[in-house]
């Protein structure tokens, strides 16, 4: 069975006062209302331990927004695997797009921070999609096969179960335009049927492939309803304990 997930991407946003109000918010809310899937945090990295010691009980999965693509040594501002490892981390956010435009990250790259993660037992949310030049040229299904050949089929098939995907449309990121439920899905199908024909169906089956891009409470069941969509990445929509409840409740429905 994949695994049904809810994460949340806070980027850069709150201090420590504020995101230590929503972190408790959500343990709160996650202790009264049983959720049927599982609810991660990729908040700052300065705010990681905190989110440690607050879910002692491992009740929220604990991600980074990133991490480095070497093991260790002269990498100002840098954090890795082995540090995220040793504080019992949950895994990291990979190749986000805003990684990618602002700060050059290739496919090649997310490989190698891929495999690092998953070398320390992390679990590793890789994310693709298209932009709309892509999209408006009938790119995004070649796109995202690219990306995703790239950056994950290097690995065997053991190691890619391990692996979560999330499609990000670059063109739905915090821009209050999601892609409709179909858009999703004919690309989540997609991605499914690339992993099948390289490692067999039944890997596929057990890839959880989230979808992200301006969720919000009003379209997140719907979009969670489609076959291949396993759950969303949050961005906006995470930094406000009452829209993110209502997104996490998109799979209670
Ligand atoms: P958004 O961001 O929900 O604000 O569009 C999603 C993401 O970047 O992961």
């Amino acid at each position: 069975m994949r695994r049904k997930i809810v994460a949340g991407n806070w980027k850069m946003n709150k201090n420590v006062i504020d995101a230590q109000q929503l972190m408790f918010q959500l343990l709160q809310y996650k202790k009264n209302n049983p959720a049927s899937c599982e609810v991660w945090i990729a908040p700052p990295a300065l705010y990681l331990l905190m989110a440690k010691d607050l879910y002692e009980n491992n009740e929220i999965g604990i991600f980074a927004q990133d991490m480095s693509a070497h093991e260790s040594g002269a990498y100002t501002g840098e954090i890795s695997a082995d540090m995220l490892e040793s504080i019992e981390a949950t895994g990291a956010i990979i190749g986000h797009s805003e990684r990618r435009q602002y700060h050059g990250e290739t496919d090649a790259h997310c490989n190698q921070k891929v495999k690092l993660a998953l070398d320390k037992g992390l679990t590793p949310i890789y994310c693709n999609g298209e932009t709309l030049e892509q999209r408006k040229a009938g790119q995004h299904l070649e796109v995202v096969k690219n990306q995703t050949e790239v950056a994950l089929f290097t690995l065997s098939a053991e190691e890619i179960k391990k692996v979560v995907i999330a499609y990000e449309p670059i063109w739905a990121i915090g821009t209050g335009e999601t892609a409709t439920p179909a858009q999703a899905q004919e690309i989540h199908a997609h991605i499914r049927s690339l992993i099948a024909a390289k490692y067999g169906q039944e890997v596929a089956d057990e890839i959880s492939i989230l979808y992200g891009g301006s969720v919000k409470p009003d379209n997140a069941k719907e979009i969670f309803s489609q076959p291949d969509i396993d759950g969303g990445l949050i961005g906006g929509a995470a930094l406000k304990i009452d829209d993110f409840a209502k997104i996490i409740e998109g799979f209670n429905a």
